[in-house]
């Protein structure tokens, strides 16, 4: 007997899971988010780009999102009286979206624990560092202070303290002779927008195994991405 068009040993196509609805947060220029936003575009791959919001209403990744089609909301924090009241607010429109991952992208705010709680293990962050070194802002000229031979990037699972959280994958890049501030920055980020769909594209199929601050994946991501160095 023919197999129908499209099935699998394990039963039609039509059964595989859905894409995991997701919200990218921003508070900037979006180009992160762009590079999630085109990743979803594969019709393979597991998320959906459901809603943009960015607390900053000038942020010029909102612009970008509207002209694409995705509903793009921005929430300026000034205009909360507290930290829990903008946070309820985006819960809200998280939870209306029914919102399955978030993934902070150039976020440039501090979520509260309880925040942080509703969403726990559901919430992405991208830091430009090989964390745990170089938490904080201003990462690429206190790397270059430092002296150390490689940079990178980092995805991890976002918890109350900030930059931390279990991680999920990290590239590295070489800090080379001569580098400027702006030089390691733009290298870093071509990392970043590799990495960043990758490891959303793993997690979001469930496989990255999350057990207390360790994770683990049966790919070869780490291997691949300790050898990414491109040419910016
Ligand atoms: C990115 O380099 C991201 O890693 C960083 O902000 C930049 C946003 O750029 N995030 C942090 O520093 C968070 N701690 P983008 O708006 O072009 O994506």
């Amino acid at each position: 007997m023919r197999r129908a068009r499209n099935s699998t040993r394990n039963g039609p196509a039509s059964m595989t899971a859905p894409k995991k609805r997701t919200a990218i947060l921003i508070s900037g220029r979006g180009s992160n988010m762009k590079s999630l936003v085109e990743a979803a575009r594969r019709p393979d791959y597991p998320a959906e780009i459901v809603v943009v919001i960015s607390n900053r209403p000038d942020a010029a990744g909102i612009a970008w999102a509207k002209e694409q089609g995705i509903p793009a909301i921005a929430m300026d924090h000034k205009l909360y009286s507290d930290r829990a009241h903008f946070e309820s607010q985006l819960h809200g429109i998280l939870t209306t979206s029914r919102v399955d991952l978030v993934c902070l992208a150039g976020f440039m705010r501090l979520m509260t624990p309880e925040f942080v709680a509703l969403w726990r293990d559901r919430m992405l962050n991208i830091h430009p560092a090989l964390l745990p070194a170089f938490k904080g802002l201003d990462t690429h000229a206190r790397a270059l202070a430092t002296g150390v031979k490689f940079a990178g990037c980092t995805v991890h699972l976002v918890r109350p303290e900030m930059d931390e959280g279990p991680i999920l994958g990290q590239a590295a890049v070489p800090v080379l002779p001569g580098d400027t501030e702006p030089d390691l920055a733009a290298r870093v980020l071509a990392a970043e927008h590799q990495l960043y769909p990758r490891i959303l594209e793993l997690f979001a199929r469930g496989q990255i195994a999350i057990d207390g601050n360790k994770t683990s994946s049966p790919s070869d991501v780490n291997e691949t991405w300790a050898k990414f160095s491109p040419q910016v």
